[in-house]
């Protein structure tokens, strides 16, 4: 256990608190005596020597770290920067470096005055602890030696801050960190059927019901584009079902869809070799969901949602499809194969159309690691989105600056269906070349959401290997976009 417990809210004060870590925040311009009033007489003076000495001015980049005594061993002061020039995501960073400084110490137990933070509101102290929390992150599963860098293992609060928006950032970041550690596991150990037992553990909460569909009835089902793609695998695939009641009977539910693939070689239409091992992240939408979900199963939101996931493995085993194979998605609409390495798109037609079909979504959002072209277009900073419904698009990109996951909207523009119209059947897996990759993928999707308030997001550059902002790990999975979902279902909260 090398990840951060938790946030402890303590009632001590400057004057009563004993800790091996103390930091303050300054902002340019104020006066260091305001933050460092509650201290002794000689602490308070140590930080003002060593204030003078290093022209310490609150710039957001500034620490000044002074040894204390017996009660209190160090104190860092950090800078903030410039009140009317700081973003939300700022005082999300600005908890990273407190953590990041802390744990460069080997720190165990830290204490943070939040009074001294400039924490105007809930949406701020939320922002700062997440920064505190998230960075507090590592995966040791397979060291045998596990040596941690990360030792911060409490985080002591003072200043009397909100406790419900304390209670709901350990969640949200316990909620994160599933996220990564699922993503993390390699391939051999995280399978589809590892997946669904994740999503069972799940199903123990209040007002939850998990459902696995396995991959010997997806014929049956009509379930035949994820069928085509499970084909090839030794692994059986998994279509999993998370069902949560925590609104009004007959309140449509909010749908949540994952791409689960837990490697994807490509198929017969084989990758390259070079980083071939990444595609074991390949399942990072659905660990988004599961994160998203273990949130849902702590914090009980009054509203009704329904989480699917699409899980297998994308091989080119002896019974897998071909390129020119012609399979029919749950919708009915033929699609015709030409690279089995475009698979995501294949799995998620059914299960949107399936979910469609079964819940009758008020909103529909899928995550998926779904084209390397997102990459190319917008790097791993920021998220690919498009969809169907401006409303919902807006209710998105309000989410992303609270959170501080970015999002760019790319069009759905009707011509881009000629990029994937196939001679030969309804649609084809590909577009047009190598034109508009992401496009033509959100434009596949978009043939299996009828009417819904549908937004599809592209991760394919965020999921991992992100190591910015500061609060992301330097390596693997960041259990991207849990915490942009969650504020979006605060907000469908009537
Ligand atoms: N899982 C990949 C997308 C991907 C590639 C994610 C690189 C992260 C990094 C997806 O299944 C895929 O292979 N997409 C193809 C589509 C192409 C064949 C149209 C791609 O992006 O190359
Ligand atoms: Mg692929
Ligand atoms: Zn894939």
């Amino acid at each position: 256990m090398a990840n951060v417990k938790g946030l402890k809210r303590t009632t001590k004060t400057l004057e009563t608190v004993k800790t091996e870590f103390l930091a303050l925040g300054l902002l340019q311009g104020q006066s260091l005596a305001t933050v460092t009033a509650g201290l002794t007489r000689e602490l308070r003076a140590s930080v003002t020597a060593a204030a003078k000495i290093e022209t310490f001015k609150g710039k957001s980049d500034e620490c000044i770290l002074v040894y204390g005594n017996a009660d209190i061993k160090r104190i860092a002061v950090f800078g903030l920067g410039k009140k009317s020039e700081l973003t939300t995501d700022d005082f999300r960073k600005a908890g990273a470096r407190i953590m990041n400084r802390a744990n460069g110490l080997k720190v165990k137990k830290i204490t943070v005055d939040t009074a001294s933070f400039a924490l105007t509101s809930k949406l701020l102290l939320q922002a700062f602890t997440e920064g505190l929390m998230i960075t507090g992150y590592e995966f040791l599963n397979y060291k045998s030696d596990k040596e941690n860098e990360k030792t911060v293992q409490t985080v002591e609060l003072l200043g009397k801050p909100d406790a419900a928006i304390l209670k709901k950032v350990t969640a949200l970041s316990k909620a994160v960190f599933l996220a990564r550690d699922v993503s993390n596991h390699p391939a051999n150990v995280a399978t589809p059927t590892f997946l669904a037992e994740e999503a069972k553990k799940l199903g123990a909460a209040p007002g939850f019901k998990t459902t696995i569909i396995d991959e010997s009835k997806f014929e049956a089902l009509g379930l035949g584009a994820f069928y085509g793609v499970a084909r090839g695998s030794a692994q059986p695939a998994k279509l999993i079902l998370m069902e949560y009641k925590g609104g009004k009977k007959g309140d449509k539910p909010f749908a949540l869809i994952g791409k689960g693939l837990t490697f994807d070689s490509g198929g017969i239409s084989l990758k390259p070799g070079a980083n071939m091992d990444e595609m074991k992240f390949d399942m990072c939408g659905s660990a988004t969901v599961l994160g998203v979900m273990k949130a849902v199963a702590e914090l009980q939101p009054k509203l009704n949602i329904i989480a699917a996931i699409g899980s297998t493995e994308n091989m080119p085993g002896g019974n897998a499809q071909r390129p020119g194979d012609i399979v029919k998605a749950y919708n009915g609409k033929t699609i015709e194969i030409l690279n089995t390495d475009a698979e995501g798109r294949l799995v998620l037609a059914d299960v949107l159309a399936y979910v469609t079909d079964k819940y009758k979504p008020a909103k529909m959002m899928d995550f998926a690691t779904l084209t390397g072209a997102v990459l190319i277009a917008l790097g791993n900073r920021v998220s690919g989105i498009m969809g169907n419904d401006e409303a919902l698009l807006a209710e998105i990109k309000r989410a992303s600056e609270n959170s501080g996951e970015r999002v760019w909207e790319l069009p759905l523009w009707e011509d881009y269906f000629g990029d994937i119209k196939s001679k030969i059947a309804d649609i084809k897996n590909l577009g047009d070349g190598r034109m508009a990759g992401t496009i033509s993928a959100g434009m596949f999707l978009k043939q299996f959401v009828g009417d819904t308030p549908w937004c599809h997001m592209d991760i394919a550059g965020t999921a991992w290997g992100a190591k910015k902002p500061e609060y992301l790990p330097k390596v693997g999975a960041t259990g991207v976009a849990v915490r942009l979902v969650y504020d979006l279902l605060e907000n469908q909260v009537k």
